[in-house]
């Protein structure tokens, strides 16, 4: 579904990705895990088109990504939902506006169908009665969940997670996790920048480690869990299971 190859993308002087090259089939559930700078976000964001690489091509379905073919690029961005650390909500609009804003704007559809699908997914979240509040009145794992059920409503065919839970309370980090275990369980094909071992570990069909802006490992999420490969990633399991 995702092909990245060999893509490098700099900024200034760090070469935050160097020669990264990955395809993700259709329904895996990828963990991109690494230490903090190794360029997990720069991949992600490569991937949704936020960011060029400066060398190197993505194919989404087998068809360039090309950036300067505006429409068709547009096109294949919006069939990517992307979901960010800090949920980046609209602060101005209640919740059920978040969620059919680019229903409306983006795909077209009417105010009435709009809020219907939005509904829809706001009730498999479990947030169908905050419909009209502003995100100031939710809780951070209210918040992400919304979030999660505004990408939900374009349909996307992937998902991208960056770090979704890493600015949550303890006690909210769980029923984020539970909304995302259940897309994994319906086939949703999904990338997650995550420090949570434990779903990388149990949800997590794949883990890509990365250091330094390049690929160490990429394996299945037991194997690389029972069998890391090299000093880098054996080095990060210790410190992230055992701090
Ligand atoms: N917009 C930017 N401008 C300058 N440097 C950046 C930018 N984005 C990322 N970097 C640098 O690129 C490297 C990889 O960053 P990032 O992809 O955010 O890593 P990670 O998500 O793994 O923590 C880091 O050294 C970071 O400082
Ligand atoms: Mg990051």
């Amino acid at each position: 579904m995702i092909k990245v190859d060999h893509i490098s993308k700099h900024f200034e002087h760090t070469q935050a990705l160097s020669d990264v090259s990955l395809e993700i089939d259709k329904g895996e559930i990828v963990s991109l895990i690494g230490p903090s700078g190794s360029g997990k976000s720069t991949l992600l964001r490569c991937i949704h088109g936020l960011e060029h690489p400066e060398s190197g091509k993505i194919y989404l379905e087998d068809e360039w990504m090309d950036p300067s073919d505006e429409e068709k690029f547009r096109a294949q961005r919006s069939k990517m939902g992307f979901v960010f650390q800090h949920f980046n909500l609209f602060p101005n609009m209640t919740v059920i506006e978040n969620c059919t804003l680019a229903q409306i704007n983006v795909l077209q559809r009417s105010q009435e169908e709009s809020e219907k699908i939005a509904m829809q997914y706001l009730t498999r979240v479990g947030l169908a009665e905050k419909r009209d509040e502003y995100p100031n009145k939710l809780s951070g794992g209210q918040k992400q969940r919304v979030a999660i059920a505004r990408a939900l409503c374009l349909h996307p065919e992937i998902m991208l997670f960056d770090e979704p839970t890493s600015a949550l309370d303890p006690e909210m980090i769980k029923e984020v996790l539970e909304v995302m275990t259940n897309l994994a369980e319906e086939g949703m094909t999904m990338i997650v920048v995550t420090h949570e071992m434990g779903f990388a570990r149990k949800v997590g069909s794949r883990v890509v480690f990365l250091d330094s802006g390049k690929i160490v490992e990429d394996a299945p999420s037991d194997q690389f869990f029972e069998h890391p490969q090299s000093d880098r990633a054996k080095d990060f399991l210790s410190k992230v299971f055992y701090q």
